[in-house]
């Protein structure tokens, strides 16, 4: 789990976000269909929605960062559908390095402390949607 300097570091980034709305997820996903257009077709034309989902749920993992083991379940369960929507392990890799990306543009005084934090969130959120992914297609197997 994430140790207190980290959860420190990701809560004041947070506080440091010069765009806190859907607009930092819309971006998100502007960055992410110009580094990989093959993802494009995997998304509905609109990614308003999704942008909103998205931007909930970074701003869900910020305010629980203390009970983020309380979150487990539900993050697995995000996994397990996005096994559902054709999402294979190796994009879990570039889809954290483009939100990583993207927190640099619009978070006052990145830093390299900062950049460090998010890695150890995001990679925590991604290990544990992969678990749930691996469980979900071995328990329908
Ligand atoms: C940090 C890891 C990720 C997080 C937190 C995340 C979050 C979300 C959320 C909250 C949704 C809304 C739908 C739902 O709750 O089931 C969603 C949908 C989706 N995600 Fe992710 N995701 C992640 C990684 C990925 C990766 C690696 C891909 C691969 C390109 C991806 C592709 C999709 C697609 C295609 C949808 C469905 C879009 C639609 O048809 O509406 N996600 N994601």
């Amino acid at each position: 789990m994430l140790d207190d300097a980290t959860k420190q570091q990701v809560l004041s980034s947070a506080l440091r976000l010069r765009l806190a709305s859907s607009a930092l997820t819309l971006d998100f996903y502007n960055r992410l269909f110009d580094r990989a257009p093959e993802l494009r077709a995997m998304f509905p034309a609109d990614v308003t929605a999704q942008a909103d989902k998205l931007f909930d749920m970074v701003l869900v993992l910020v305010q629980s960062l203390d009970q983020l083991q309380m979150l487990g379940p539900e993050i697995e369960a995000l996994g397990a559908r996005h096994l559902h929507y054709d999402v294979t392990e190796d994009q879990y890799a570039l889809v954290c390095e483009v939100l990583l990306d993207t927190l640099a543009q619009h978070v006052a005084d990145w830093s390299e402390a900062d950049r460090n934090a998010w890695s150890v969130l995001l990679n925590h959120v991604c290990e544990l949607m992969i678990t749930g992914a691996r469980n979900h297609a071995s328990s329908a197997a």
